[in-house]
């Protein structure tokens, strides 16, 4: 208790108590999305000297600083433990995907979903919003939308579904259209002002995750550059998840991988950078009498799986 009130303190106290900050300095700082301490102590010598134009020995000053006095560095195993009880699950719906899932979709980590157009990621991302919405109260969901597929009138359905006001929900979801990937990463990292508005974000989805990066780097020559780009915005979708402790959701489609003779010869994009930087991947695909197939693929501390359920009109139900 008295850690988390000292951790509060902390964020509390703003950026123009670092060495060589002054007003001008805190206010481009601030307006670049680094309110508070922990901001700057996870940021690139790079990232703040281009929000802010210091030189790099002040930025690697101002990064030391904060790192201090935020005591970051190495910490018990017990200390980590503690961090874990923060973590909340957000429930699927259905009991066997949640105990596949260990409870449900972990805070504090991305989960990937990929698979198949119409396999059900989509409809994961708007049931994991109403449910977050249902068990509490203040929370807040926010939508990446880049394929135009959140559907409010899904939402309201869902809300029936579960027995929470539909236009409550409604109102607790903040949806933001990407319209291309570098409006993506922008608003990726716009979610920290929402919480520095007060807003009790609990649940980020990015849906889809690759599909604009897909379109606009067509080609081998320019697969470098994609997955570089897409690298720097499943780093700010991990701090995202981690310095506010809040559930990443994204969605991912599939490719044809000529490869593989055996087996299912698809592949997810993004390649190493995405799967490596999810912390649960599932891969979801059709099953046998309108069911769906989920199988946890990667997880840190779960067995690998495989649990099939039904996208109804209310939710996701269990295969009797
Ligand atoms: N109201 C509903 N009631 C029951 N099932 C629904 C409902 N809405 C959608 N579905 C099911 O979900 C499917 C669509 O799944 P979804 O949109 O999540 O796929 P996706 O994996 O996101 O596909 P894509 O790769 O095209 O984005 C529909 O084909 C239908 O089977
Ligand atoms: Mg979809």
């Amino acid at each position: 208790m008295e850690e988390q009130i000292m951790e509060v303190k902390i964020r509390q106290s703003g950026v123009k108590d670092l060495p060589g900050v002054g007003a001008a300095t805190a206010e481009k700082l601030e307006s670049a999305g680094y309110r508070d301490l922990m901001a700057v102590a996870v940021a690139t010598i790079g990232e703040l000297v281009e929000t802010t134009g210091v030189s790099d020995a002040v930025a690697r000053k101002m990064i030391n600083a904060a790192r201090e006095s935020m005591k970051m560095g190495f910490e018990t195993g017990t200390d980590v433990l503690k961090k874990r009880e923060l973590v909340c699950k957000i429930s699927t719906g259905s009991d066997a995907f949640n105990l596949m899932m260990g409870g449900g979709f972990e805070t504090s980590a991305i989960t990937e979903c990929f698979g198949e157009f119409g396999s059900g990621k989509t409809q994961v991302g708007h049931i994991l919003c109403v449910n977050l919405l249902s068990t509490d109260p203040d929370a807040v969901a926010v939508y990446l939308d880049t394929e135009n597929t959140f559907r409010p009138e899904r939402i309201k359905q869902l809300a029936e579904g579960v027995g929470i006001c539909p236009e409550d929900a409604l109102n607790r979801i903040m949806v933001a259209r990407a319209f291309n990937s570098d409006h993506q990463m922008l608003l990726a990292e716009k979610v920290e002002s929402l919480i520095s508005e007060g807003k009790k974000v609990k649940l980020l989805v990015v849906d889809s995750l690759t599909s604009h990066f897909r379109a606009e780097y067509i080609g081998r020559g320019t697969l470098a550059e994609r997955q570089q780009k897409l690298n720097r915005h499943m780093h700010t979708l991990a701090k995202v998840a981690c310095t506010h402790n809040i559930c990443v959701y994204v969605t991912n489609q599939v490719q044809a991988d000529p490869a593989q003779f055996f087996g299912d010869p698809t592949k997810s994009v993004g390649g190493h950078i995405v799967a490596h930087a999810s912390t649960f991947r599932i891969y979801l695909r059709k099953g046998k009498k309108g069911s769906r197939v989920a199988k946890l693929i990667d997880a840190p501390n779960l067995a690998d799986g495989e649990v099939c359920f039904h996208v109804e009109e209310t939710g996701l139900k269990d295969v009797n």
